[in-house]
């Protein structure tokens, strides 16, 4: 007979508690106090100069970025956000143009697009809750430029098909690995397959500084352009009052710039990614061990598994109805699982809570970019319901941080709530 389920007052699984999802932010300490404080001490605080010089923290993360990720170049900016708008802009997306995005990420992947003047065009995801790549084929018209493609939950998309599609429709690819820094698809690091790969050291992502974020890419005049327009007006190119050297690298930016006080914490922070990863992984890995056969749940697949960075653990039921109640159990378990689309809460990285987007909310009355007069073909629309197969997958998945501060005892519990409430409820 199976233990009584904790909600209806039988004893907790887990009984340890539960740690928020910081992974990196939890681990700051004595590494990011010493960084933080040489910029302190030398008053060098703008990555371009001080009173005195010194070498750039922002400028060494930036080295050890492109070393790490196997790219060319990596350019830090103040967010992710912000790192989107600027390959967008660098690979000449704007007015006119359709940029394909998954119905399942942040809103901000979906608002960068806008942000650049461009028409999101909001795709279907798959059984791995990444974009589905036979719904870009479907979505693709003579108005797509690119193609913004979200790495979910910390596992990679279909990278290959992806690909081959970006190149039949000779399209741009912006990776958004926000989610899934570290991550790889056949030993790559994630944001190299595509033209640019952006990056968040915001406070919930495996490393952080509580804001910043990094482009990467392969491609020089994608750099050039990504570091004109993150500064306002390429100011710190190699000679500022230079002629442009091609046509396309001179026009007005913004200043997405890296404050070195950022780059010092980070740089103390990118030092503890392989060993964060590393515990995600382990916990991970002894989770799915122990649940992997347990009868009315199935794993999410995942395209590459060993390039999974782990932040969560996510599980199908088999019918909508019954995630709700299977979650109250957990937590009454002492488990941290959460629904997606059922919980009753507007969840802002499900396409259907995008108001902004399906009424076309803009800051002005022209409606741009909607109205572009430069946009061919027939009008971009958008509803609640227009991609089912993402609200059917998200109504049947649980999800379950995977914190690196948990202990193997912790993950032996988690097994052991699963499993308990699997067995009555599942
Ligand atoms: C998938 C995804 N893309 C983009 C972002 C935006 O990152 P940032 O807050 O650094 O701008 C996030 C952050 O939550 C995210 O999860």
């Amino acid at each position: 007979m199976s233990e009584k389920l904790a909600i209806h007052g039988g004893p907790k699984a887990k009984t340890t508690p539960n740690y928020p999802m910081y992974p990196g932010g939890l681990e700051i300490g004595e590494e990011e106090k010493k960084q933080l404080f040489e910029v302190i001490d030398r008053k060098y605080l703008f990555r371009y100069y001080g009173p005195e010089q010194y070498p750039s923290k922002v400028r060494e993360l930036e080295e050890r970025f492109t070393e790490k990720a196997g790219a060319t170049y990596a350019l830090a900016v103040n967010s992710c956000t912000s790192a989107l708008i600027t390959s967008l802009v660098a690979c000449g997306v704007g007015p006119g143009h359709e940029v394909i995005v998954s119905g399942y990420t942040f809103f901000a992947s979906c608002a960068a697009i806008v942000a650049a003047k461009a028409i999101p065009v909001i795709a279907e995801v798959d059984e791995t809750l990444t974009i589905d790549p036979d719904d870009i084929e479907k979505k693709i018209t003579s108005s797509t430029k690119a193609l913004l493609v979200v790495h979910m939950r910390g596992i990679p998309c279909d990278m290959d098909r992806i690909m081959d599609i970006a190149k039949k429709h000779n399209l741009k690819v912006i990776e958004d690995v926000a989610q899934a820094c570290g991550g790889t698809y056949k030993g790559q690091f994630l944001g190299t397959f595509g033209d640019c790969g952006c990056y968040s050291f915001q406070y919930h992502k495996i490393i952080t500084a509580g804001e910043g974020g990094m482009v990467v890419t392969n491609d020089k005049k994608l750099y050039d352009r990504s570091m004109g327009y993150h500064d306002t007006a390429a100011c710190w190119r190699p000679d500022r009052f230079a002629e442009e050297r091609y046509e396309g690298e001179l026009f007005c930016g913004v200043n997405f710039r890296m404050s070195e006080i950022t780059g010092a914490v980070m740089l103390a922070q990118f030092s503890k990614l392989d060993s964060l990863l590393e515990l995600m992984r382990r916990n991970q890995r002894r989770i799915i061990q122990g649940i992997k056969d347990t009868k009315g749940i199935s794993l999410r697949p995942v395209h590459d598994p060993e390039g999974d960075v782990a932040v969560c653990l996510m599980f199908y039921l088999d019918g909508k109805e019954k995630v709700l109640p299977f979650v109250e159990a957990l937590k009454a378990e002492g488990i941290d699982a959460s629904g997606v689309f059922n919980a009753g809460i507007p969840d802002w990285h499900i396409y259907a809570h995008w108001k902004h987007v399906i009424e076309k909310k803009t800051p002005t009355s022209e409606g741009c970019p909607w109205t572009c007069p430069y946009h061919a073909g027939d009008d971009v629309e958008y509803s609640a319901d227009m991609n089912p197969n993402t609200l059917e997958y998200l109504s049947r998945v649980v999800h379950i941080d995977i914190p690196s501060q948990l202990s193997l005892e912790d993950c032996d519990m988690i097994v052991k709530g699963i499993n308990k409430v699997a067995a009555e409820l599942a």
